[in-house]
């Protein structure tokens, strides 16, 4: 196997940062192919703590390359201060192993700011979402305005393009939305310094992955946020404004199909979602409690508290079926110990009828009561465990009966943040 799709196959935050940094290990090139600094990846390496937005957690092992893709927007101001970061804590960026694609758009200071004061006037019908200007972004894209970072290899169009932009934006954030507007000086001084700084970096991502593919050279493709948070497949309008499914590789990298050669499922042990929308899995009592305590479910881009809860296997069994998912890798188990009895979803009670899927609309998954299927709990600590028999008899069962709903066999067990603390039973690349 030449490459490898990692897709999150819940709301988010199934520590697919952890499973990539793993992986990494055996391949050439990392490359992120969708989503912007909304994404949060919290690695542990060598006992050190690093959280990652934009950047390819690639970027930590040396000698690796990592790609930002075309299907990424990118928010400068997020990314130098990315960069200025990993480099003060000793870690490399040059533009040779870092690789950005002159076609993925920019998230601008305007859009934030739109993301922002519309979350404000939504009240109580917002959508919760990061505030980092992901989903103006991705709608000027679509409309066409949108600006790329290889317009800033050419700073008077850059100057073109943003001032017709904010005939409307600043009409928006003015009129309508009643914010302080944008001034042209201002973007403009900070595209000076985007250009300076960042056009070394760029080139034509798509082809670098068609010479990778070419030369047999092992790619990992990281995806971010997760399926239920697909703009088409998820809980849409709580939802994402980019393709978190794994097929989105093939727009968002350029990847043809037949090309996709493994697609891993990252599954935490149980679920959790940031932001609003349909949970219905979720926990609002202690237990609930001890697992955003003992997990440390707060996010990594904006500190909010998760919303905690069982394993869900209907939405997992969707996501496994939607990306074609070869194997799992179940993050997080060790959170479980303690807990005298775990629950998986099996099905959904609608209506007084058992349904296995997830209803479209978000009104109908609402009124969804999640049948349980109830397990013995364990209360061992899980940390030292390295061989699938090093777990006691509970988790193993969970583990299988986790495997068998969601239809798909296991790959990985993580049982602890650190990189050895990981059982693999299957070998990527
Ligand atoms: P946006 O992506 O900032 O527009 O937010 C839309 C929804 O996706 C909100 O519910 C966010 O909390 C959620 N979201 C976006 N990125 C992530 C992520 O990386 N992990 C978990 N939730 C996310």
């Amino acid at each position: 196997m030449n490459n490898v799709v990692v897709f999150g196959s819940q709301w988010g935050d199934e520590g697919k940062g952890k499973i990539v940094d793993l992986l990494t290990d055996k391949a050439d090139l990392v490359v992120r192919f969708q989503g912007g600094n909304n994404a949060g990846h919290t690695l542990m390496v060598d006992g050190e703590k690093y959280a990652l937005h934009l950047i390819p957690s690639g970027i930590l092992h040396p000698g690796k390359l990592a790609l930002i893709a075309g299907g990424v927007v990118i928010d400068p101001e997020g990314l130098l201060k990315e960069i200025d970061a990993l480099t003060a804590r000793g870690i490399t960026i040059t533009p040779d192993n870092l690789f950005i694609s002159e076609k993925a758009h920019i998230v601008m200071p305007y859009h934030r700011l739109l993301d922002l004061a519309r979350e404000n006037l939504q009240g109580v019908n917002k959508i919760g979402t990061t505030g980092r200007g992901i989903g103006p972004a991705y709608e000027d894209k679509a409309a066409r305005i949108g600006l790329r970072m290889g317009d800033l290899r050419n700073l008077d169009y850059f100057r073109e393009k943003t001032v017709h932009a904010l005939l409307e934006k600043n009409h928006l954030l003015n009129g309508f939305y009643q914010v302080p507007s944008v001034k042209l000086v201002d973007l403009m001084a900070l595209a000076n310094v985007w250009a300076e700084r960042l056009t070394p970096f760029l080139s034509d991502t798509a082809r670098l992955i068609q010479s990778a593919l070419g030369r047999g050279d092992h790619i990992l493709f990281e995806g971010a946020q997760a399926v239920q948070l697909d703009l088409d497949h998820g809980n849409y309008p709580f939802v994402t404004s980019s393709n978190p499914i794994a097929g989105s590789v093939t727009v968002g990298a350029g990847l043809a199909p037949g090309k996709i050669e493994g697609v891993l499922a990252v599954v935490k042990a149980y679920s959790t979602r940031v932001g609003l929308g349909p949970f219905p899995t979720e926990l609002k009592e202690e237990t609930g409690e001890y697992l955003r305590t003992r997990g440390v479910e707060f996010g990594t881009t904006t500190g909010r508290p998760r919303r905690c809860g069982w394993p869900d296997s209907v939405v997992i069994r969707n996501s496994v079926e939607l990306c074609g998912a070869d194997h799992l890798a179940v993050t997080k188990l060790d959170v479980l110990a303690g807990l005298p009895e775990l629950k998986i979803a099996t099905q959904y009670l609608l209506d007084g009828e058992k349904i296995d899927f997830i209803p479209a609309d978000i009104q109908t998954l609402d009124c969804c009561q999640p049948v349980y299927e109830k397990l013995a709990g364990f209360n061992v600590d899980l940390k030292k465990a390295r061989k699938i028999t090093d777990l006691p008899k509970a988790a193993r069962y969970f583990l299988d009966r986790l495997s068998e709903l969601s239809g798909a066999p296991l790959g990985l067990v993580s049982v602890g943040p650190n990189r050895e603390e990981t059982i693999i039973l299957h070998e990527y690349f």
